[in-house]
């Protein structure tokens, strides 16, 4: 076994370890907590949400909360044959309630750029934004643009959609009622580190590494952006959220899915995992408060890399130049 071998062995090993530490002590610490969510049932009939993932795991249940609650939902869903039929349920469930569904691949910034288009021909605004869609620990893949997929989908994908739905989302916020973007990250974001000489892990990839450092790259650049546009006077509050551990498909690629059915009733469900997610875009005390990290329905403090501007300036910087965004930011 050659050295660049050994070292990409050595940093997947240790990617791997870290990342099931984390995910043990955050399961222990969530199963000794009280689970909190969002308890008064206002209703927000003038609201409209997109939410990336929609119809599936946790994002099929912040859709269903919003909807309960009189949000228009828009989902941006990958696949259309099966997300046709949960679509159906939806409207037929909440047939006083607005959702539609627009595809959209977070791997492609085409099927991005479209999404908007679309959204933009319906007419309506956007009051809150919740990037919920991710994957987690593939074999390594590469998105349309050729971007490490997890670095590409859970982080690049969102930063464009973000980037692009901006004039939309200045244009709903007001002084009262602010526009939301909320970051789904990760309790795991804490293991992650930004490896700007090799962010796509092309000189070694270690799939756990990648995930860390997709979901610390969220929660760095929801800090940058509600800084922003805070800045610019801008209402719209931006935030990351910490969804819990969840039993959903997310872990198809983990080595110990297949045998690991004793330890799923340890886990949130995904109605429950949809909670800090809806938490933090609709909260009352919420408004007008941004730039947080929020774990169980309560702002905690994040990876300090995330709130260092030098890491946060750095990010964007390389953010822009990988998606050809021309910003004067
Ligand atoms: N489950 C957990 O314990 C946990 C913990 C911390 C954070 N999270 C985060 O929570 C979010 C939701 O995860 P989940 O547990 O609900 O997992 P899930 O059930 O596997 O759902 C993932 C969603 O992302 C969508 N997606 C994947 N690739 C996409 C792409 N290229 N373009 C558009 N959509 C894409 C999937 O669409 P298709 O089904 O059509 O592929 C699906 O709707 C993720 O960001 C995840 O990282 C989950």
């Amino acid at each position: 076994m050659g050295l660049p071998a050994l070292r990409a062995f050595y940093w997947r090993f240790i990617g791997y370890i870290l990342l099931e530490i984390l995910a043990v002590y955050f399961t222990l610490k969530q199963l000794f907590s009280k689970h909190s969510k969002l308890t008064h049932s206002k209703t927000h009939r003038n609201l409209t949400a997109i939410v990336t993932g929609g119809l599936k795991g946790i994002g099929l249940e912040i859709t269903r909360q919003l909807l309960q609650r009189g949000v228009t939902v828009i989902t941006a869903s990958l696949k259309k044959d099966t997300d046709h039929d949960t679509l159906k349920d939806l409207q037929t469930k909440y047939k006083d309630k607005i959702v539609t569904n627009l595809t959209i691949n977070l791997g492609s910034l085409d099927s991005i750029k479209k999404f908007v288009e679309q959204f933009t021909d319906l007419g309506l605004p956007v009051n809150i934004l919740i990037c919920n869609a991710g994957v987690m620990i593939p074999p390594y893949m590469e998105t349309e643009d050729g971007f490490e997929s997890q670095f590409g989908i859970n982080y690049l994908g969102h930063a464009y959609l973000t980037h692009l739905l901006l004039p939309h989302l200045r244009k709903a916020g007001t002084p009262d009622c602010w526009a939301r973007v909320i970051f789904v990250a990760s309790s795991v974001h804490y293991g992650g580190e930004l490896r700007f000489e090799d962010l796509h892990g092309r000189v070694c990839y270690s799939p756990e590494r990648s995930y860390m450092q997709s979901k610390l790259a969220c929660v760095t650049l929801a800090l940058l952006l509600d800084r922003r546009l805070r800045a610019e006077g801008a209402a719209v509050a931006v935030s990351a959220v910490d969804p819990g551990v969840v039993r959903s498909s997310l872990y198809q690629f983990a080595q110990w899915y297949h045998f690991s059915g004793p330890a799923w009733p340890l886990l949130l469900t995904t109605a429950q995992g949809s909670d800090c997610a809806v938490f933090a875009g609709l909260a009352g005390q919420l408004e007008g408060r941004g730039g947080l990290y929020i774990e169980n329905c309560k702002p905690a403090a994040p990876n300090p890399l995330a709130t260092d501007q030098l890491v946060q300036e750095t990010l964007w910087r390389e953010t822009k130049r990988l998606l050809g965004i021309e910003s004067t930011w």
